[in-house]
């Protein structure tokens, strides 16, 4: 019997045998234990995430007094996700370079200086968080607390003790009075735009809109996107030949990036649950049943990529299912593709030999694939 259960040693020792058991085995598989069902085949994943009125993001977590996009269908996540985009905007996100280029150049030229170091603790967990400061208007202590808020999301266990106080209880504590002072008294940062009201009205987000989008926010962005930047440190150096590539020609860096992503994930999946009775290569779900579409199979299916297991920066097409697909693809990914750019293009031209040193263990989390370290030889 296969069990999904990402917190078994089976799994975290290797999830890419797991996923390939389940794509040729049984590509509609019922969790016994959790009694959900699990598709992991490329083109299955990608169908459920595209039919939103069969595979509906308004599951069991979903409550009217916690709006996040990720418990809406349209029209209802249409309505919030067009307003939060007049905040999101590419302009807003590049807006970020120039810092985080002279901040990430400093860290690693020190780093250099020191020889060997944590890329993870020492450069990528500070810089970004220097970056959702800026971009919030935080002061250092704020994003600090942001960072500490995001670590306890990322590794509580459902089903296990929190601890105390609870992210749940420190996440409000910390925005609602920001949200208040910035309805109050605008400024340029994020929190603000999506605070504020348009000529026509359209941008104005409720206080818990914007709570709970900004919870969407900074749980990602530093929970997910630096231990994304380790694990392109990771893959880089396991392959010299393709790194060197890139210090040759840098313009290759955000290509490369997407193959990291898909190669090696650091999300799993993403749940629905079904509207109606599907039946799919012969097993029947039936309407109410949940359902995990796991991107970081789909993106290792032979039947649809090429040379599925093998790292290959130069690859174009197609690309992985990372940022998931559809009505709620990826609203950060704009962010996360420009510190990438940013991060390795500093990285790769001050050291490009970097060596990896030790690789840490995983991170106990459902959330989140990622070692606790990534140690480097930088001099
Ligand atoms: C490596 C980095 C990231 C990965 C792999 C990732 C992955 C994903 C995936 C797979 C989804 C689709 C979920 C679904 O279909 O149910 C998603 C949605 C979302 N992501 Fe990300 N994400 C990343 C970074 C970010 C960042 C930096 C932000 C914020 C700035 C962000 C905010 C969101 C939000 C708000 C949604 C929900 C969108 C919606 O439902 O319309 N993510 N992300």
């Amino acid at each position: 019997m296969i069990e999904y259960n990402t917190l078994s040693e089976d799994f975290r020792r290797d999830r890419f045998a797991f996923f390939r058991e389940l794509r040729d085995t049984a590509p509609v598989h019922l969790d016994e234990q959790s009694g959900v069902f699990i598709l992991s085949r490329y083109d299955d994943v990608q169908m459920a995430a595209r039919d939103w009125q069969t595979f509906s993001s308004v599951g069991p977590a979903a409550n009217p007094a916690v709006p996040r996009l990720n418990d809406l269908d349209p029209p209802d996540h249409t309505a919030l996700r067009d307003k939060v985009s007049l905040a999101l905007t590419t302009e807003r996100m590049l807006g970020i370079e120039d810092a985080l280029r002279d901040d990430v150049r400093a860290v690693v030229q020190d780093l250099v200086a020191r020889g060997e170091s944590d890329l993870t603790a020492d450069c990528f967990r500070p810089c970004l968080q220097r970056v959702i400061g800026r971009l919030l208007g935080l002061t250092d202590d704020q994003a600090h607390e942001c960072l500490e808020i995001s670590d306890l999301f990322v590794r509580g266990i459902p089903g296990e003790p929190a601890a105390t106080p609870t992210a749940q209880e420190r996440f409000p504590a910390l925005f609602v009075p920001l949200i208040m002072a910035r309805r109050q008294s605008p400024g340029d940062d994020l929190i603000s735009a999506l605070a504020s009201v348009g000529s026509d009205g359209s941008a104005a987000l409720t206080d818990a809109e914007i709570l709970f989008f900004l919870l969407g926010v900074f749980l990602p962005a530093l929970g997910n996107n630096a231990y994304a930047l380790a694990t392109a440190v990771e893959l880089l150096g396991a392959h010299p030949d393709q790194r060197a590539e890139l210090v040759a020609n840098p313009s290759l860096i955000p290509q490369a990036f997407e193959e990291v992503l898909r190669f090696d994930s650091t999300t799993h999946d993403s749940p629905r649950v079904l509207t109606r009775d599907v039946t799919l290569h012969g097993v029947t779900m039936p309407a109410g049943a949940q359902v995990l579409m796991v991107w970081a199979s789909a993106n290792r299916d032979e039947r649809t990529i090429d040379n599925a297991d093998q790292f290959d920066i130069r690859r174009e097409r197609p690309q992985g299912l990372s940022f998931g697909f559809g009505a709620h693809e990826c609203i950060g990914a704009a962010l996360m593709r420009i510190e990438a750019r940013v991060v390795l293009e500093e990285l790769l031209a001050i050291a490009p030999d970097f060596a990896v040193i030790e690789v840490g263990p995983r991170i106990r989390s459902t959330w989140i694939w990622a070692h606790e370290s990534i140690t480097v030889s930088l001099a």
